[in-house]
């Protein structure tokens, strides 16, 4: 018998767990800044609702019909087409890999916690950059092992470890915690934020449309990825939770609750993010563009910023530092979770547990290319093109294999079936046209984008790389595809 998450809610708890992570506090904002604030915030929104909700409705969906993760669920439509599964798992598993990494360094940040003099107050940006990364000037220079990241990342893996080696059932319980915590802990933060001269400035930015750069692509492919990113969408996750559910579950309402609490907290991260920088503006009289680092520093220069303004600095840091770690270990091991359900699926034999210590010990491995001196530049790229394009690229034959090869509408009927508000028949629409084409027509632009410079000025064998993580996924799931043995 399959296993059980221990309750309707817990599921919920879970889906949302996995969704609301490091992508709202520390990916959304810096999105956001890299695209001119407000501008983005259009696309974003619009982006979530087209593709987010309905692609989160086809993956709980199917893990849920199927009662398997996504190889085993896709293998049920048709057996050559596990290779999306794989390809989606794939792509996960490269993810998380860089994901424990921004956690390592959440966690340096959270020992360094505890002093009476928070050691960024002077410069949080100088602290970021030198002291806690060491990074170089290049990525062609990539110096050494930075021995305070690495072992933070251990003691990261460590953690996921324990959460998920017992199964859903202890992921449930360490769920309990980490998700009420972090969302107290923001609104705090939020009214310290917006308190603070200079915030409005910085909210102002943040919520300004800007329809002039509503013609760039790459705004739109950024925000398409963004909510793929947020939504945990196209890595074979949500299937996999979902396919611990009993089959006759509410589909319908968790989709759209896990999908505005998402978009919510995002939204509500922007604004914490934008005061400060707001402020940090007014401090060193510069505008709010040109203020802080825009990359995937951002939060860690930012956060820091404001936590050694607040009163009891100290206190409020460790506290900050917790809530990040504990927003992004339910979507670590979220994860860790679809690799290790798609390898249970698969063998059956070999203990829940052994697989979770194989799959973790093996990610920490890859992951200490991120933990060199340029490792913030790796990050970067990786990031880059395994969202742009690896995503993407799932999410286009998902909906061809469900819309198209298994029928969107034996889905849709299957997901009213169980499901208290039903969706109409704009869902199959969605799935059979709107969505691929959309995704298909962003996909080629941005390839277009991609060949007229190198991403981020990065040197061609570095650029290299970004294709070689797109393609590792891609091509796995082509040969299942072509090469159909079991
Ligand atoms: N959705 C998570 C976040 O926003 C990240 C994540 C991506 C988690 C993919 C699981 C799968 O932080």
């Amino acid at each position: 018998m399959r296993e059980r998450w221990s309750s309707k809610t817990i599921f919920i708890f879970a889906a949302i767990g996995s969704a609301v992570g490091l992508g709202n506090i520390w990916r959304f904002p810096y999105m956001t800044y890299k695209y001119g604030g407000g501008a983005f915030i259009i696309p974003f929104l619009i982006a979530m609702v087209l593709l987010g909700i309905p692609l989160l409705i086809l993956e709980f969906a199917i893990g849920q019909k199927f009662q398997k993760g996504p190889v085993g669920a896709f293998k049920k439509i048709d057996s050559r087409l596990r290779g999306i599964g794989a390809g989606a798992v794939i792509s996960g598993f490269i993810i998380c890999v860089y994901y424990a990494v921004v956690m390592a360094w959440t966690l340096i940040y959270f020992v360094k916690s505890f002093s009476l003099k928070l050691p960024w107050a002077a410069n949080a940006e100088n602290y970021f950059f030198s002291n806690v990364l060491n990074l170089s000037d290049s990525i062609s220079s990539i110096g050494g092992i930075n021995w305070v990241v690495l072992i933070s990342l251990l003691g990261i893996w460590i953690a996921i470890y324990f959460c998920v080696r017992n199964g859903v059932q202890s992921i449930g319980k360490a769920l309990k915690l980490f998700i009420p915590l972090p969302l107290i802990l923001l609104v705090v933060l939020f009214f310290r934020g917006i308190t603070l001269p200079g915030a409005l400035t910085g909210i102002f930015y943040y919520i300004k449309p800007d329809f002039t750069v509503l013609f760039s692509s790459e705004l739109w492919i950024a925000a398409a990825s963004q909510v793929f990113f947020t939504l945990s969408l196209g890595f074979g996750v949500m299937t996999a939770y979902a396919s611990y559910n009993d089959p006759k579950q509410d589909i319908t309402k968790s989709s759209i609750i896990t999908g505005i609490a998402d978009g919510a907290i995002s939204l509500f991260a922007g604004f914490v993010v934008f005061s400060i920088i707001g402020y940090m503006a007014q401090a060193t009289s510069s505008t709010v563009a040109e203020v802080a680092t825009s990359g995937p520093g951002l939060a860690f220069v930012v956060f820091p910023q404001a936590l050694s303004l607040m009163p009891f600095a100290a206190v409020f840091s460790v506290l900050f530092f917790l809530t990040l770690f504990s927003l992004g270990i339910d979507s670590a091991f979220s994860l860790v979770e679809a690799v290790v359900t798609v390898i249970e699926d698969k063998t059956k034999k070999i203990k829940k547990e052994t697989i979770a210590l194989v799959v973790c010990a093996v990610m920490f491995c890859l992951g200490t290319i991120f933990a060199t001196d340029a490792g913030l530049y790796f990050l970067d790229i990786f990031d880059h093109f395994i969202t742009n394009f690896g995503l993407i690229l799932v999410g286009i034959f998902e909906c061809i294999a469900v819309g198209w090869i298994y029928g969107a509408e034996n889905i849709r009927s299957f997901v009213n079936s169980v499901s208290d508000w039903k969706i109409g028949k704009w869902w199959n629409v969605s799935i059979n046209y709107l969505i691929p084409i959309i995704l298909g027509t962003l996909l080629i632009v941005q390839f277009v984008n991609e060949l007229s410079g190198n991403y981020g000025g990065y040197p061609s064998w570095s650029i290299y790389l970004g294709w070689t993580v797109v393609l590792v996924p891609f091509v796995t799931g082509l040969v299942m595809v072509f090469n159909n043995k079991n």
